[in-house]
């Protein structure tokens, strides 16, 4: 009998069930389609002699397994899930697991738990971070289901397969009921996202107004990487920064600057307007993408607005040490928006999340992958912390950060040099720390022209007023 059984044999699919077959389970194989061009070249050229099976139907497939049965599936996230989930019902009996590995939106797990559990099945929607290296050599895992099932039966085998932090821990933790583990996954991505624009934005204003090189640039990188930024994004950045093609071409100055992306970052944003949390660096780095895809726009845009860049950067040892600053507060302050997306979300769905847990398992094997998360898991000791940017942890941090990074956005602005998530977590941070707002003006805006009310500063929150503002 096998252990444990995989659905969906993509690049993903097979880095999994070799992950798990090289800790000593048995793994069974599925793929829907082409049992001979995939699942059978599969075990004989890549799972060797490793214990892992293939099967032609599902019926064979899922009775191969030992009860209670535990399938995971590695397909893309939307209707497909649905679908193999109603194909492999008639096989399930009360007690087995179906696992969703995929980027699914949490919505459509929370439903799709409510469906099975009817049924007397438990559902897993688990977030998985690591890309197909990780994959293989070990995710960060985000898993979201019953919590007794998790520790009884699958719990062992997660861990077992995730990859492991400095400390020996494993990335991977029980993270919440039903859509807890994907949509933790969710913020992992919006934070990627704008940790991904946030070195863009380095490498930008170090390329248009220092002029410096690909190499040079790669050497910046580099270094910070030895610091307190070191992570595997940085890390990356420098490697890919100084990469030729056979003709002793840079790549990156190859690749047209269209972003992708998928949806995990804009369902990030679209949670935190829903939910009211305000989290501009996530939804800046979305539209980043968004803007950048208007290649055609933007260019013809260009010449009518051309960029009479003035470039008058005197000190550039100081400028990257304020670039430096810039880039470190800007991450603080995505992490706190993604944390505190995460608080909102766990209030509202009663999952009661482990913020320090999370950073936990976040430290290796995911894509924001950092040592800068063990402080965060710091940060959140602290008894009730309302936003990470307030710990003891960071204050210092900020405090230190702030002139360069002022500096810096102020240097974007004037240049014109578009930096959103730089700028826009600087406007975040001054927001955030101002005891007084304008929405005093705004509220009285609302209540002349549609009657909103407001609370007045003098008088007990619990009572509203209504001013009759024309005579
Ligand atoms: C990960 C990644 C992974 C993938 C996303 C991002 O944690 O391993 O987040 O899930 O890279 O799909 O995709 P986009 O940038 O295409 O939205």
């Amino acid at each position: 009998m096998n252990d444990i059984g995989l659905y969906g044999l993509g690049v993903m699919g097979q880095s999994l069930v070799l992950n798990m077959a090289g800790k000593g389970y048995h793994a069974a194989a599925f793929n829907k389609f082409d049992y001979e061009k995939t699942t059978l070249p599969f075990i004989v050229k890549r799972a060797g002699s490793l214990p892992v099976t293939g099967y032609r139907t599902v019926e064979e497939f899922v009775s191969s397994l030992a009860r209670p049965r535990k399938i995971m599936l590695m397909v893309t996230a939307g209707k497909a899930v649905d679908s193999i989930i109603e194909e492999l019902i008639p096989f399930l009996e009360e007690g087995d697991m179906i696992a969703d590995c995929g980027n699914s939106y949490y919505k459509d797990t929370i439903r799709r738990e409510k469906h099975l559990a009817e049924k007397g099945i438990h559902f897993f929607g688990i977030g998985v971070s690591g890309g197909e290296k990780g994959a293989l050599e070990g995710p960060s895992i985000m898993p979201g289901g019953n919590k007794a099932f998790y520790e009884e039966s699958f719990g062992n085998i997660l861990e077992a397969m995730s990859a492991r932090a400095e400390d020996g821990e494993p990335c991977c933790a029980y993270i919440g009921p039903d859509g807890a583990g994907h949509y933790v996954k969710m913020v992992h991505n919006g934070i990627e996202y704008s940790d991904i624009q946030n070195i863009c934005e380095a490498y930008f204003l170090m390329k248009e107004l220092l002029g410096m090189g690909n190499e040079e640039m790669a050497d910046v990188f580099a270094s910070w990487n030895e610091g307190r930024l070191n992570s595997y994004l940085i890390d990356i950045t420098s490697k890919i920064l100084r990469k030729k093609d056979e003709n002793g071409n840079y790549i990156v100055d190859l690749i047209l600057d269209e972003a992708g992306q998928k949806g995990t970052g804009k369902w990030a944003s679209m949670e935190a307007l829903d939910m009211g949390v305000a989290a501009p660096s996530v939804v800046e780095s979305v539209l980043a993408r968004c803007l950048s895809a208007m290649k055609q726009e933007r260019l013809a845009a260009s010449s009518v607005f051309p960029n009479e860049k003035i470039v008058d950067v005197r000190d550039k040892e100081q400028f990257l040490k304020d670039l430096e600053c810039a880039v470190y507060a800007s991450k603080i302050v995505s992490y706190a928006q993604g944390f505190a997306l995460m608080k909102e979300a766990s209030e509202e769905h009663d999952w009661n999340l482990d913020y320090g847990r999370i950073a936990m398992i976040w430290r290796n094997g995911c894509i924001i992958r950092a040592q800068f998360l063990s402080r965060i898991k710091d940060a959140f000791e602290e008894e009730s912390l309302s936003n990470m940017m307030v710990s003891k942890e960071f204050i210092e941090n900020l405090k230190e950060c702030e002139p360069g990074w002022r500096r810096t956005a102020a240097s974007a602005i004037a240049h014109g040099i578009y930096s959103p998530v730089i700028v826009n977590s600087l406007l975040y941070f001054d927001g955030y720390r101002s005891p007084q707002l304008p929405a005093n003006l705004l509220q009285a805006q609302r209540d002349w022209f549609g009657a909103h009310t407001y609370h007045r500063a003098d008088k007990p929150y619990e009572e509203s007023f209504h001013t009759q503002w024309e005579e």
